[in-house]
């Protein structure tokens, strides 16, 4: 395949940054998008030029750097699948593609394509565990009855791999489904009840102090996510930070 890449490319987090063309020859519909940008960096060393920043790590859907703006959507034109699992087969032949990088006020850029994304990590400082005694006198998890139903939607909401993509779909750069995983994933099961209420008071919190919007309901959020973590889980916080304001008052 020939094709045209449209890159953004910005020196550091103050380079007010542009978009950059490279014409691609050779490239396999069987290659990852990311072997293409493999490629594409080979070619620009070969020419003593600077090759593209991009976040990548696992290149197996699991550990959720791979985030690129893909003419327009998060991960690309394929779904439930990161951007190391996108195939070149999904486009044609002579085709511009447009690659940025998540555009949102809490995600601020590094590097050409690499954005920060440690804002999710203090939410998850915030509250995202569970504080286990572990002097010796810990309980085998199987002594707690789980309802297979509960289990299976804790699971569910525990497969967020903490990417951004809602945030980057969402027009108010939302974290609420990312927050409304991390939450639901401890709020199902008797383990998370225990710090249920400080938990959502505080990533909730911390997400407003990020500079994350406001959830409008669009649900581009769940369209766009790698692991089609549902909307049903922002019900689910929505109620628990309810049930926690109220009893705290
Ligand atoms: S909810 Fe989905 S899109 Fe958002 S961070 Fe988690 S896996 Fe990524
Ligand atoms: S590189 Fe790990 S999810 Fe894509």
């Amino acid at each position: 395949m020939n094709l045209t890449l449209k890159i953004w490319r910005q020196n550091g987090p103050k380079d007010k940054g542009r978009m950059e063309t490279y014409p691609i020859s050779d490239v396999s519909p069987d290659m990852s998008f990311l072997e293409m940008l493999d490629v594409l960096n080979e070619s620009l060393v070969a020419k003593r030029e600077e090759p593209v920043a991009f976040d990548h790590d696992c290149r197996e859907g699991i550990c959720g750097t791979c985030s690129l703006h893909i003419n327009g959507e998060a991960h690309g034109p394929d779904r439930a699948i990161t951007t190391c699992q996108l195939h070149m087969r999904k486009f044609k032949e002579g085709e511009t593609i447009y690659i940025e990088p998540w555009r949102a006020k809490a995600f601020p850029v590094i590097k050409d394509l690499i954005v920060d994304r440690e804002a999710f990590e203090r939410i998850q400082q915030a509250g995202g565990f569970v504080s286990v005694n572990t002097s010796g006198n810990t309980q085998d998890a199987n002594n707690l009855p789980i309802p297979k139903v509960d289990a299976d939607l804790a699971f569910d909401a525990a497969a967020c791999i903490g990417c951004g993509a809602c945030v980057a779909t969402c027009k108010n750069a939302s974290a609420m489904l990312f927050v409304s995983a991390k939450v639901s994933q401890f709020a199902l099961l008797p383990q998370g009840k225990v710090e249920a209420k400080e938990r959502v008071l505080n990533m909730v919190h911390q997400m407003d102090l990020e500079g994350f919007g406001s959830c409008t309901n669009t649900g581009a959020c769940e369209v766009e996510c790698p692991k089609e973590i549902s909307l049903d889980n922002i019900a689910r916080l929505n109620r628990e930070y309810l049930c926690a304001t109220l009893s705290s008052e």
